[in-house]
């Protein structure tokens, strides 16, 4: 037997770059082990593809919006019920349809759904692989997929709203490394640079911040990893941070937060069309803690939602 495992070699258009075109059509998964499962048990979703009906719970859903805080999610659902015009019967109130699991939180607005991911790649890719195999087992078709969240910017105005290009490590690399049967696997992030552009077009429409679209951070930790010198530990000096920080952002690096990597290499895996869109909540060229009021930080962190509803409602033709 080979010491190496083999992988398998799916199926899949690329580019010469190794880049995947996202595109519109059926939810496909890249398993050939998931038809063969007896049932396929979305343990942290609460759900399965024998107990739930999932054609009937999610066959028409088409845009899956994700973000980090259970509460953001709910209140992203209560929006999206009034801004896409949906009548919920007198008596009832939307209700979070993974609730027996109590990991994440998942609401469903007619074609909306609104998931909460919690915080760093562990966390977001669990979620992410039961969603997508959710939907596959729905037979969702032309799917999209948004992260709405918050982050810490360079050289920005807190409160402006960044709109992801490229995705990269804490060492500027564009992919996700997952250890995998004892290798490192590298999984390319690339994002659909259409998308960015149709989002930002929405959000300069708006006077009151900037909408800009450049490159994400993603780190493994908030305050080590994002050059923090306020955490509990600390090897570094405040000249060692300032000069980490003015090198990344003249590569290109607008924002730091902890999910893109990984959202965009999955994403990118499935070949679905997607969107990071994150605001700002702090200028990490002056400053590590978050100190604005609560009213503020949610009215910032409306800002990407209202730009991702208003893009919903141009594709669903409600405005
Ligand atoms: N989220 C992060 O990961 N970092 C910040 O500085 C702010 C939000």
């Amino acid at each position: 037997m080979s010491e190496f495992p083999k992988f398998l070699d799916l199926d899949i258009e690329k580019d010469i770059s190794g880049r995947i075109t996202p595109r519109d059509g059926p939810i496909t998964l890249r398993n050939p082990h998931i038809p063969k499962l007896k049932e396929d048990v979305l343990y942290h979703l609460n759900l399965s593809d024998k107990a739930n009906d999932l054609p009937a719970m999610f066959g028409d859903v088409k845009f899956v919006c994700f973000g980090g805080s259970p509460k953001r999610m709910e209140k992203f659902a209560q929006f999206m019920v009034g801004q896409l015009n949906e009548k919920i019967p007198a008596g009832m109130t939307l209700s979070d349809i993974s609730h027996g699991s109590d990991r994440y939180v998942l609401y469903k607005v007619g074609p909306v759904l609104s998931v909460s991911h919690g915080m760093g790649i562990p966390s977001l890719s669990i979620v992410f692989h039961e969603v997508l195999k959710m939907l596959y087992h729905a037979d969702c078709k032309d799917v999209k997929f948004f992260r709405l969240g918050t982050s810490g910017g360079l050289g920005l105005e807190p409160g402006t709203v960044v709109i992801t290009d490229a995705a990269v490590d804490g060492l500027l690399r564009p992919y996700m490394e997952v250890a995998t049967l004892g290798m490192i696997l590298q999984h390319p992030a690339f994002l659909d640079r259409d998308l960015c552009e149709q989002l930002q077009e929405i959000g300069t429409k708006n006077q009151q911040y900037e909408t800009v679209i450049g490159k994400t951070m993603c780190t493994y930790d908030f305050y080590e990893g994002q050059a923090r010198l306020d955490g509990a530990f600390c090897d570094f000096t405040e000249e060692d941070k300032m000069a980490f920080l003015k090198r990344i952002h003249d590569r290109g690096v607008l924002n730091i937060e902890m999910e893109s990597l990984c959202f965009a290499a999955m994403a990118h895996r499935a070949a679905v069309k997607s969107a990071i869109i994150c605001c700002t909540i702090v200028d990490r060229l002056k400053s590590d803690q978050i100190t604005a009021s609560h009213e503020t930080l949610e009215e910032w962190q409306e800002r990407p939602q209202k730009i991702v509803a208003k893009f919903i409602r141009k594709q669903l033709g409600i405005e």
